[in-house]
Order: structure tokens, then sequence, then C-alpha cells
């Protein structure tokens, strides 16, 4: 009975050690032919709330990641060394809502960076980078709610134009200070407080206008001396013409005289 059981047993056993380390080797293979899924080094995805999120935060990224899973809700690329953000950097990510691009190395944001993001994307946050100065141009049609804080921002007119284009990011504004500016008071200073006493736009449209009047002065100045210059010089030739017909008569009554001189010898 046991010898019978032994008997059929060890070709079982035999039979689903091969099986198992078939499955193995298959798996191997398979890893070895899709390397983690295709997901870029250092990024794993997750489920928190309900939303699909993916995280890269920390891995030393030089660029945003492409194959960033199409149904990402929350993407964290945040504490890299990411420069800038090329035009199309998040086009295919129909469904993000929050993008944190906070302590990166981003000094440059070209137009349309975040094209594709502007109907369902609420909030983008681009704290603790390296912006100086960004076109208003590049958060085109972004409803989302913006944070820029702790930026080496050079506080001007485009500024300006970009802080009353974007949604700043509730209690952030505080943070978005003038590390340069048109107007060295300014430096240092967080930059809602100093355009809610001046409007950086309307000085700049000051001075365009300052140049325009030197200009038109300028020109005046030419035409009115090249027209004094124009009457003196037709003064002088009226005077010397007037000398010239002074000149003729007088000569002539001295030839008159001659010749009645020689008539009355
Ligand atoms: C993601 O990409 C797949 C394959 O291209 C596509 O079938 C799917 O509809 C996309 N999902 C979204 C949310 O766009
Ligand atoms: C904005 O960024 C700053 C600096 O990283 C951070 O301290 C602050 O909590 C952020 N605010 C919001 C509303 O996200």
């Amino acid at each position: 009975m046991t010898a019978a059981q032994g008997v059929l047993l060890r070709p079982i056993t035999m039979g689903l050690l091969l099986q198992s380390l078939f499955l193995f080797l298959l798996l191997l293979l398979g890893s070895c032919l899709h390397p983690a899924a295709a997901f870029p080094k250092g990024c794993y995805p997750s489920e928190e709330e309900g939303l699909k999120t993916f995280r890269c935060s920390n891995a030393q990224l030089t660029e945003v990641p492409r194959d960033i899973p199409n149904d990402t809700n929350k993407l964290y690329l945040d504490f890299n060394q990411i420069p800038f953000l090329p035009r199309d950097a998040f086009r295919d990510l129909p469904l993000l809502l929050e993008l944190d691009l906070s302590h990166n190395a981003i000094a440059r944001i070209e137009t349309g960076a975040f094209q594709g993001l502007a109907e369902h994307l609420h909030s983008l946050d681009l704290s603790s980078n390296r912006l100086v100065s960004v076109s208003k141009d590049a958060f085109s049609n972004l409803k989302a709610k913006v944070n820029l804080s702790n930026n080496p921002w050079l506080c001007d007119c485009r500024l300006q134009e970009l802080i009353r284009a974007v949604e700043l990011a509730a209690e952030s504004s505080g943070g978005i200070v003038c590390d340069s500016s048109t107007q060295e008071e300014h430096v240092g200073k967080a930059f809602l407080q100093v355009i809610a006493d001046t409007d950086l736009c309307n000085v700049y449209k000051k001075t365009t206008d300052i140049a325009m009047l030197v200009t038109m002065f300028g020109w005046f100045a030419m035409v009115i001396s090249y027209l004094v210059y124009y009457v003196r010089q037709n003064q002088e030739d009226a005077r010397r013409h007037l000398e010239y017909l002074k000149s003729l008569p007088s000569k002539q009554r001295r030839s008159e005289e001659s010749s009645t001189i020689s008539t009355v010898v």
C-alpha cells in the first residue's frame, strides 16, 4: 500500500516541481523583457484616497519623465533637479488634478508647458525653484491654484502681469519675494505688498512716455533750428540783393554824372 503510494507520489511531486520551475523561469524571462512595467526609475504608483497617485519624489530626475501612466490624478515630481519645463511636458495626462514640482531647479517654463492641463488641474506647486521671470502665457487658461513661493523673482511688470493672470494658492502669496527688482527699494519685499503701492507696468509706461516726449522734442528742436537757419539765410540773401540793388542806381548816377561832365568839357 505505502510502496504503491510512494511510486505514485514521486512522479506527481516531480511534475509539480518541474511545473513551478517552468513558471519561475517564465516569470524571470517576462520581467527581463518588461523591466518593472516600464516605470521611470525612482517612480512608483499608488492609490491614495481613491486617487491614482504617481510618486517620483527625490528620484534624481533631471527632466520630466515620460511613460507616466495616463490615468494619473496626482503627480509628485518634487525634490529633483529638473531645470526646465518644455512645451507639452504633461500633454498625455488628461486626468491630472495635482502636480507637485516644488524643490527642483526649474528656471525656465516654455509657453505651452502646461498645455492639456487647463481644464482639470486644480493645484500646481512650483515653489522652491529658480524662477526669475516667466511669461504669463506659460499659464494661459490654467485654472489651477499655483504656489510660486520661494523663487528668486525679478519684480517687474512681467511678474505683475503673471500674478494678475494666475490664481495663487491660499496663503502662498507672502512667499513671493523680490530677489531683484527694477527698483532697488523693492528687493527683499513681498511682491504683493510692492504692487499694492506701485503699478510696475505703469512705471514702465511712464518711462516710455518720457522717451517719446524726448524724441518728439528732439524732432521739434531740429525743425525749429532748420526754420531759423532758413529764415536767416533768406534774410542774408535778401540783404545782399538789396545792397546790390542799392549799388546799381548809384553807379548809373555816377556814370551819368561823368557823361554830363564830359559833355560840359
Ligand atoms: C490611456 O491610454 C490607453 C492606451 O493608449 C487608452 O486606451 C486610454 O483611453 C487612455 N486613458 C485615458 C484616461 O486617456
Ligand atoms: C507653498 O510653498 C511653500 C514653500 O515650499 C510652502 O511652505 C507652502 O506651504 C506652500 N503653500 C501651499 C498653499 O501649498
